[in-house]
């Protein structure tokens, strides 16, 4: 019988899987709804009682399951924020598969979280003064940074929160109505709940107020409701927005309130120096979170939280100590065996316990890119959706929702006597989707309804942002001469 791991079938599993994503990645087959028949009746099956073996596995997976994957590989996909990976991130995320499928220990990959978070600060303006926790994705680095507010603001008043819940505080949240609804969910993980989120009014540009978000800390403050945290999202999921940092921190200061920053897709817009003026007041954070798995290219799953001080997250998030894992560590540095650490403890800085090693992947773009190809990228996804402002501002059977900031740009199909104008931005959005290569998503910007590139994807040329607004106004002009 042939061993399990033997390399020779190990080799030729990865090069049959490697040919098949190559076919894959060449973009021929159509979407996978056209044949859904197909795959669906050759994967609907009951709970094998005996096994195929690898070979058997592998033929199913190049033969019924790959070229039935998604579409985020195109280059004119700009749906919501999220975009395929690089290679060079795809060969590095596999390595850590194989070769430290945990991120702790002490090896090449325990070194690497590290010094690829210092990186990662350093490229986002944050300094070095900033420590980090990867974690699976903006939903949960944006809980730890609030867990560590929590902890924190309940500390002032002599309460481990962690440890004890937060007894009858009442406490809230403020961030602006265009924040990422993962900050409501963040509060009601957190037992805050969500209705302690306070949802500030944003202006006309879709920023923050700050006059108005005094003016909630103050009626709160006269009712003793504990301020627990000002968020100001840097890019907005909807538009791009920056909110205005200095004055958000400047109130939060005021209030005694944790200041944090979501810049889960944009924080790294700071490179660019056409919007960096937007980012003052960055350094007045005391958490800031980033997601190398939108800009940055990374495979799905990594997202990194920063705070001027990780003992606040070892306080909020630390397990009790387990006997299975005290063990008999000894000092990193006099450890002979990598199995003598743990390494950097950072299943005490957030939520998970076991955790694929991300930094390898933040290094290997990093290393690859350099800060220069990182900030090329940045400006260049900005020129497209300037680039398609530009085209919208050109042509009268379009119009422009919101002016870009960073590499969203938000329009939509008009034509002098159609009044439901967003009926028909529906319409000619799902034509975009069926049958043409343009994918963008969609939102509703002060009340109107319409399309929302968002371009992050290395593989989008020029081309294809002129073929969008060209794809819009045939189809708008087709959907309303018919
Ligand atoms: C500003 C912002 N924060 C948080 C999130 C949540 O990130 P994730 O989808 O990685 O959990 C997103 C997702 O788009 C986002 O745009």
């Amino acid at each position: 019988m042939v061993p399990p791991f033997a390399a020779e079938d190990r080799n030729a599993y990865l090069e049959r899987v490697g040919v098949a994503l190559d076919d894959f990645l060449r973009g021929e087959h159509a979407d996978p709804m056209t044949r859904r028949d197909q795959w669906t009746g050759a994967l609907e099956r009951p709970l094998p009682d005996e096994g195929i073996g690898g070979k058997g596995v592998i033929d199913e997976l190049v033969r019924d399951v790959v070229p039935n994957g998604g579409r985020f590989n195109e280059p004119g996909f700009w749906e919501w924020i999220t975009t395929a990976p690089t290679a060079v991130a795809v060969a590095a995320s596999l390595a850590a598969t194989v070769a430290s499928p945990q991120r702790y220990t002490l090896t090449a990959f325990n070194y690497l979280e590290e010094l690829s978070l210092e990186w990662l600060a350093q490229l986002c303006g944050l300094g070095s003064s900033m420590k980090g926790v990867y974690s699976s994705g903006g939903s949960v680095a944006n809980l730890v940074a609030l867990g560590a507010a929590r902890q924190w603001a309940l500390e002032q008043r002599g309460i481990d929160s962690a440890a004890e819940g937060l007894g009858a505080t009442r406490a809230a949240i403020y961030a602006s109505a265009e924040s990422h609804h993962t900050i409501m969910r963040s509060a009601g993980v957190l037992g805050l709940g969500r209705r302690s989120v306070r949802l500030i009014p944003s202006d006309e540009q879709q920023r923050l107020n700050p006059v108005a978000l005094a003016r909630a800390l103050e009626v709160d403050k006269g009712q003793g409701v504990v301020p627990l945290a000002v968020v100001a999202t840097a890019g907005t999921t909807n538009t791009g927005a920056i909110d205005p940092l200095r004055e958000c921190g400047e109130v939060a200061r005021r209030y005694g309130a944790w200041f944090h920053v979501d810049g889960a897709y944009g924080l790294l817009g700071i490179l660019d120096d056409r919007v960096r003026p937007l980012y003052d007041g960055l350094e007045l954070a005391d958490s800031v979170i980033v997601d190398p798995h939108k800009w940055l290219g990374a495979p799905t799953g990594i997202a990194a939280t920063f705070v001027r001080d990780r003992s606040i997250l070892h306080r909020a998030f630390t397990q009790e100590p387990a006997d299975y894992l005290e063990g008999s560590f000894s000092d990193p540095a006099n450890a002979r065996s990598s199995l003598e650490s743990m390494g950097i403890p950072y299943a005490d800085f957030g939520v998970e316990l076991s955790s694929p090693a991300r930094g390898v992947i933040v290094w290997s773009i990093l290393r690859e890119l350099g800060r220069s190809g990182v900030t090329r990228r940045i400006q260049r996804d900005n020129d497209f959706a300037r680039q398609l402002a530009e085209a919208v501002r050109s042509n009268d059977r379009l119009e422009l929702l919101s002016e870009p900031v960073l590499s969203i740009c938000c329009f939509r199909y008009r034509r002098d006597g159609i009044v439901d104008l967003d009926s028909l931005n529906k319409q000619v959005h799902r034509r975009l989707l069926r049958e043409t290569p343009y994918l963008p998503s969609t939102t509703v910007v002060n009340g109107s309804f319409g399309l929302r590139p968002c371009f992050i994807n290395p593989r989008t040329s020029s081309e294809h942002v002129d073929g969008l607004a060209d794809a819009v106004v045939r189809l708008g002009d087709e959907l309303t001469s018919s």
